[in-house]
């Protein structure tokens, strides 16, 4: 019997640390597990969390560190676990498909003893490798196989399309879609602000220069990058896009957003797992939607599917 309150947590580091503090705030679930192969960090995590929880309205969040057996009634169960991109290091997330495939392995081995009714919400790096490694090696239903993909890019365009023009992030509609990571491209086709379209909005925004896409589709790339060189990691805007699913999830939102999970010959594409707007409810992925695409924007579609395949191909090599 699934407990829709129960969500566990696998990993503890930057990134699971930062999801179940965004989690705990927005009062999503009412049990946190937390699991890592480093038990103190899990408990020192669980125990520091529990301390906040006085101070919000659902005092009674039971948070702790437990073992996979754990997972057996969750409701969601949120895997970060594994090594990320690094300062200085090359910036690219297909680098750690070979390491982060085993370690995949190995928490779906442990998380298939107890479950195939949980939602899998998937974060590990890199994402879209890590989905369809996860989708196809493991007889869990793909429904419940969520990559959280591109929807982080897709935040950040918002946020950056938002400094431009100076209006609300949540005027701004539009997708990034393709791979989380180097070859995500903004499908300017779906874009819209408040109504006004895209192609005036420049002269409705008074810009004084034109906005300059290409830069634009850099920065959505590159910000990931920034943030690690400056900081060491990222953690915030991740641990928000997770709370998204999350809440889309336990109130069963049939909403549509970008999300990973493997194509099963949507714009041609299969044997790879990309983001292109999906929607989701509390079963999980309801459909997906084959959205209109310029050439151009099929074309990077393409390009992702053709990096993402690379990097699992060099996994079995
Ligand atoms: C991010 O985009 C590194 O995938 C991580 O924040």
């Amino acid at each position: 019997m699934v407990n829709k309150g129960k969500i566990v947590i696998i990993g503890t580091s930057n990134v699971g640390s930062a999801v179940l503090n965004k989690l705990m705030d927005f009062q999503l679930a009412s049990e946190i597990v937390l699991i890592d192969l480093n038990e103190e960090k899990a408990k020192g995590e669980a125990l520091d969390a529990s301390h906040s929880t006085s101070c919000i309205y659902s005092t009674n969040i039971n948070i702790r560190a437990g073992s996979y057996a754990e997972c057996k009634d969750a409701g969601i169960i949120i895997i970060t676990a594994g090594p990320s991109i690094r300062p200085g290091e090359e910036p690219d997330r297909l680098r750690l498909a070979y390491v982060n495939t085993k370690i995949m392995s190995s928490v779906m081995t442990e998380i298939v003893k107890y479950t195939k009714d949980a939602m899998l919400l998937i974060i590990t790096n890199p994402l879209d490798v890590a989905t369809y490694h996860i989708s196809t090696t493991f007889d869990y239903p793909r429904e419940k196989i969520i990559g959280t993909g591109t929807l982080l890019e897709t935040f950040r365009f918002r946020r950056i399309l938002a400094n431009k023009y100076h209006v609300d992030t949540k005027n701004i509609h539009g997708y990034v879609l393709g791979e989380h990571g180097n070859s995500a491209f903004p499908a300017w086709s779906t874009v819209d602000v408040a109504g006004l379209g895209l192609e005036h909005l420049d002269e409705y925004f008074h810009l004084t220069e034109k906005l300059d896409r290409t830069a634009v589709e850099k920065e959505i790339v590159q910000v990931a990058y920034d943030v690690i060189n400056w900081k060491g990691f990222t953690n915030t805007g991740i641990a928000m896009a997770a709370c998204r699913f999350v809440k889309a999830i336990i109130y069963d939102e049939h909403t549509i957003l970008p999300m990973s999970a493997v194509l099963e010959g949507e714009y041609g594409i299969k044997n790879v797992a990309l983001s292109i707007p999906r929607m989701l409810c509390s079963t999980g992925i309801v459909r997906s939607f084959e959205i209109r695409l310029a050439n151009t924007e099929l074309q990077l579609l393409h390009a992702s599917a053709k990096s993402v395949r690379l990097a699992l191909d060099s996994c079995t090599r």
